[in-house]
């Protein structure tokens, strides 16, 4: 069976809610236990810095999201687990991506668009308060995939269009320097949710509607209490369409369990029973990663030194991978350069040209490396003796013009010594 290379990221600009554990936390660590499948999980922290100005909060969440995942069950044996940061060569590559993409591609990203049209809305200039980093923010996404030539990057819908940008940079990249990325897909899992939260928007920290995932058991209660619902009383029949807090419950239930909350709701069901519910299921499967994420939390130091054995990993692959890269556009060691500039120099060589005149009779002639005439033949019959003059000229030099077919005649101002010479440079490139 085939590897299949699998690669996510969070952003480290906050603490991880019940949103990231359902869609991506908890899949990425499903993903990641499978066979035939290699993953590199990473913690986005370059991509923190386009939305967080505040230090602590970038070190706190990174803690916070490491801890998370290895409390959800990520294996770090198993898996290429590091910090985006760790990684150097993810930055170089994101400046050879921005280099073969098109800036209209950018232009037309959701997230860029969706703060161009808020600032019109408003009647401010289009890019006010955006920064370049939010411009280039798929470039840089681009470059977390592209680095490890992921196949597969399991994502929210809300994503795709970076992974479609990805695969541009890809081909991009492909066409004008050969082939070295592979271009990545989205794998959407349709069973993974959009978690609403608690206002039923998409759960985000954005819209500050998010349920941390590891908030402790009393505070969890408190919030799912809060979830959105309709006003129908007790006892009143409900519908599971549109219910936020239907879609959180399936998302942690089994489908048996789902369809007995449905029936429920058909038959009823108060809010607060269905809360309390939706509260105890969920609880349920946090409750054990709740205890080993409190005692990473506490430790710091050891999930520092597993990001760091991460980033080793990561590197062994990326630091060849770079200096491949680097080669391929061109940026190389001066040793190299006499290779390149023997190149040159054949191209500056003296050259033979055959041609037919429009007396249907064959000729050649000598050029030197800078284009003066150095020999002019005379007609030959075949273009084939054409080619066994010029060979013979080659290999025995100035000699063989006396055994011509055809009479040979010096350029202008040109001496037999001329002759002699590209003809001694010509036999020597051949030997080179
Ligand atoms: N953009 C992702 C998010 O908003 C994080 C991310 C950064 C990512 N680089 C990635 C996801 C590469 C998948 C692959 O959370």
């Amino acid at each position: 069976m085939p590897i299949e290379l699998f690669l996510t990221g969070i952003t480290t600009s906050g603490t991880p809610h019940l949103g990231n554990y359902v869609g991506s936390i908890r899949p990425s660590v499903g993903h990641s236990l499978r066979s035939g499948v290699e993953s590199f999980y990473f913690l986005a922290d370059y991509h923190a810095l386009i939305k967080i100005d505040d230090p602590a909060r970038i070190q706190r969440s990174t803690l916070e999201i490491a801890a998370s995942w290895l409390a959800a069950g990520l294996d770090p044996e198993r898996v290429v687990f590091y910090r985006q940061s760790d990684v150097p060569e993810i930055p170089e590559l994101t400046w050879f991506l921005t280099c073969v993409l098109g800036k209209g591609v950018l232009n037309r990203a959701h997230a860029y668009k969706a703060a161009v049209d808020k600032n019109t809305a408003v009647g401010n200039d289009p890019d006010s308060d955006v920064s370049a980093g939010l411009f280039m923010y798929p470039v840089l996404m681009g470059a977390d995939i592209l680095m490890f030539n992921a196949h597969k990057v399991p994502v929210g819908r809300d994503q795709v269009q970076h992974i479609e940008m990805a695969r541009d940079m890809a081909h991009s990249f492909n066409h004008r320097y050969g082939e070295h990325f592979v271009p990545p897909e989205a794998a959407i899992e349709d069973n993974v949710a959009t978690l609403p939260g608690l206002d039923g928007r998409k759960m985000s920290k954005s819209y500050d509607n998010t349920i941390p995932m590891f908030a402790p058991r009393e505070q969890l209660k408190k919030l799912i209490g809060g979830i959105v619902t309709d006003s129908k009383g007790p006892s009143e029949p409900k519908t599971v369409e549109g219910s936020a807090l239907f879609q959180i419950y399936q998302a942690f239930a089994s489908e048996d369990e789902a369809k007995s909350l449905r029936q429920a709701y058909a038959d009823g069901i108060s809010w607060g029973d269905a809360k309390q519910l939706v509260f105890e299921r969920i609880d349920q499967e946090i409750a054990p990663m709740r205890e080993t994420y409190q005692s990473l939390m506490g430790n710091p130091a050891k999930i520092e030194a597993i990001l760091q054995t991460g980033a080793v990993k990561a590197r062994a692959i990326a630091t060849p991978f770079m200096g491949q890269l680097r080669h391929a556009v061109g940026l190389r060691s001066l040793q190299s350069e006499a290779d390149t500039t023997a190149k040159v120099v054949k191209v500056l060589l003296p050259v033979f040209k055959q041609y037919r005149e429009k007396d249907g009779q064959f000729y050649f002639k000598l050029q030197s490396a800078d284009g003066r005439l150095l020999l002019q033949s005379g007609a030959f019959a075949s273009p084939k003796v054409v080619g066994q003059t010029i060979a013979t000229l080659q290999t025995e030099g100035i000699v063989a013009m006396n055994s011509s077919p055809a009479p040979l005649q010096k350029g202008p101002n040109i001496t037999e010594s001329d002759i002699a010479a590209a003809l001694q440079t010509l036999q020597k490139a051949k030997q080179s």
